[in-house]
């Protein structure tokens, strides 16, 4: 079967598709980076969607000829802007059913979210809603699936690897609240052999179908027994308030999407669970207990680093962000200029024009803003790596230079600067290897 897998290099639809894949199917990869989706799947053909471009079913009609069946696995769980929420999970979505209505693709798998009928008032739940009763209203062979928090011991994004990462830190594990908010997550090959049947079989045509692992657990037990499978020792757990999760929220919300959100902190406060059955009547799979799955799938080394560094990155990319901000604003408006040309002999009387220095700076002070909000962060870092680099060998050299001239020993305080910069350089590279989601 030819079929459109969209969102495919996301969590959810690289497993789908890798699956689809290997059952035998003609999958076409749909994304919005052709780069990532070659990188993800080489072999595949990839078809170019960006659901906050593509929101008129004219700008499907090409890219579903000869398509038999369509899974979509895009969502977006907290965007900058309210706009593209709507985009993604409304207008484009709506467009690309009505194409497939047009172009006779009847058989259409959509991706939605437990809970999303349950009156939350989240935008997340409310463009999702809205998406799946659209769906239900087109004459086509329609499944909706709504899977709670999906899991994979191979590999973690977004919601689970933030859980791991709690999980992971040392002595404590913070918790909203006292935890005890229910979920049954579901392990990802259960979902994409479920999609599998459901396909090839034909199953669940009109029907909106709940996704779980087979029983609920607290957000607590969830914790604890992915801190035993990681093989961390022992740590108490640390009930947080509140007003300081919904603190550390908002501040997610403000540097671009996490760790923790809004969106992922209400969801959590809201719990996730319910019964099997259904998926299970439907699709004769059996979920398995999390417990098992995590037996059978022994934490790796990888994993640990992981999850122990996962809250590294916002701490690195901010402390080298406010690095930048900070130095480069003392150099530009706290006199740091004046004073490095009082030292190099110029008259401190002349009048203060245009200064050549304060390009670098204000390129500076630019990139430190740019990591600080987590716009182009890779981009970015990529730079300061580049430059830091230059800079640190025309300083080794002019320093090898001077040691040669007249020793080391007038030369210590350069060579203390030098050695200061070597760490910046280093830390900035970490961040670049860690600015990589997926
Ligand atoms: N993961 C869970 O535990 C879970 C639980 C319940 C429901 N869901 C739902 O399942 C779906 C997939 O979730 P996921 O965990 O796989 O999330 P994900 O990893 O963030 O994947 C979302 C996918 O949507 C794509 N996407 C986002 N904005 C797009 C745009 N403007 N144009 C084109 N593609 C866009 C992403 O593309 P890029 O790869 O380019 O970023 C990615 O492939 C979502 O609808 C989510 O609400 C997930």
């Amino acid at each position: 079967m030819r079929v459109l897998v969209t969102g495919a290099t996301g969590f959810i639809g690289r497993h789908v598709a890798a699956c689809l894949i290997a059952a035998g199917h003609e999958v076409l990869i749909g994304a919005r980076d052709g780069r990532r989706a070659g990188r993800v799947f080489p072999d595949q053909r990839f078809v170019a969607c960006d659901f906050t471009r593509d929101v008129k079913p004219e700008a499907w009609r090409s890219r579903l000829e000869g398509v038999e069946a369509l899974v979509n696995c895009v969502g977006v769980l907290q965007p900058r802007r309210r706009a593209t929420m709507e985009a993604v999970h409304e207008t484009a979505t709506a467009a690309l059913f009505d194409a497939c209505a047009a172009a006779g693709v009847r058989r259409v798998i959509h991706i939605s979210a437990l809970g999303v009928d349950t009156g939350i008032d989240l935008h997340y739940a409310t463009s999702k809603l809205a998406a799946d009763t659209y769906l239900q209203g087109l004459d086509l062979d329609w499944t909706i699936l709504r899977p709670p928090l999906v899991y994979t011991p191979s590999g973690s994004y977004g919601g689970t690897s933030l859980l791991r990462a709690q999980a992971a830190l040392p002595l404590f594990v913070p918790l909203p609240g006292r935890g005890d908010q229910p979920f049954q997550p579901v392990f990802m090959d259960d979902l994409t052999e479920g999609i599998r049947r459901l396909l090839e079989e034909g199953r669940g045509i009109g029907e909106i179908i709940p996704v779980t692992g087979p029983e609920p657990i607290s957000f607590r037990e969830i914790l604890f027994r992915f801190r035993r499978w990681l093989g961390l020792g022992r740590a108490w757990p640390l009930p947080i308030p509140r007003p300081v999760m919904g603190l550390l929220a908002r501040l997610g919300d403000l540097v671009g999407g996490g760790p923790l959100t809004t969106t992922s902190l209400r969801m959590i406060e809201q719990g996730n669970a319910a019964a099997p059955d259904h998926f299970t009547r439907v699709t004769g799979i059996l979920p398995r207990r999390f417990d098992a799955v995590l037996a059978q799938h022994p934490a790796q080394v990888q994993d640990r680093w992981h999850a122990r560094l996962y809250f590294l990155r916002p701490v690195l990319r901010t402390a080298l962000g406010l690095f930048w901000v900070v130095g480069a604003s003392v150099m530009l408006f706290g006199g740091g200029l004046d004073a490095g040309r009082a030292l190099s002999g110029a008259d401190p009387a002349a009048p203060a024009g245009f200064d050549l220095w304060q390009v670098p700076f204000g390129l500076a002070l630019l990139s430190g803003l740019l990591l600080l909000f987590r716009i182009k962060a890779r981009l970015v870092l990529a730079c300061q790596v580049a430059v830091l680099a230059i800079a640190l060998l025309w300083w080794m050299s002019s320093l090898v230079g001077l040691m040669l001239v007249i020793g080391w020993l007038l030369v210590w305080p350069n060579l203390m600067l030098f050695l200061g910069l070597a760490l910046i350089f280093v830390a900035t590279l970490m961040a670049l290897a860690l600015e990589d989601d997926r």
